[in-house]
């Protein structure tokens, strides 16, 4: 089963400006559908959680920094994102919210599927329901 782990991206050193890449099955280990930003987010925010029945995600902070709070089988990690060289894959069936935004903060998410309302598990209870040792197995 895959495991939520940062994972460090190429990093070209150039006083010019450094340059970071990202390829689908070389640094993550799934194709890219989807990208998503957040943005503007007011300094000290959070943002729910929720989990995806088949969606991954790799998330990178390209500006400022915010926290991931995973929680999965194996128990619940807090991950600082605050650097453009390295992210955070998170598989399917993971729930994960966001917390601590920096003021001007700017995520971005790469997606393996599409969006689809249909995926999320919005619902704690459920999330735990659907989970092979949840309280209701
Ligand atoms: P959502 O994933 O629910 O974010 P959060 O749980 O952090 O609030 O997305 C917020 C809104 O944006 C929701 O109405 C769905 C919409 N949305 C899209 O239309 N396409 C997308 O790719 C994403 C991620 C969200």
């Amino acid at each position: 089963m895959l495991e939520p782990k940062l994972i460090e991206l190429p990093k070209i050193i150039d006083e010019r400006g450094n340059l970071s890449f990202v390829e689908s099955h070389s640094h993550i280990p799934f194709s890219i559908s989807r990208v998503y930003t957040i943005y503007d987010v007011p300094g000290g925010e959070h943002r729910p959680g929720h989990a995806y029945k088949h969606n991954e995600e790799f998330i990178i902070a390209l500006s400022g920094s915010f926290n991931v709070v995973v929680r999965t089988l194996q128990g619940e990690k807090t991950f600082h994102l605050n650097r453009s060289y390295y992210g955070l894959y998170i598989p399917s069936m993971a729930w994960r919210s966001f917390n601590n935004f920096s003021t001007n903060s700017v995520c971005m998410v790469l997606a393996s599927l599409p969006y689809d309302p249909s995926d999320y598990i919005r619902n704690e209870y459920d999330f735990l329901d659907s989970m092979p040792l949840g309280p209701g197995s």
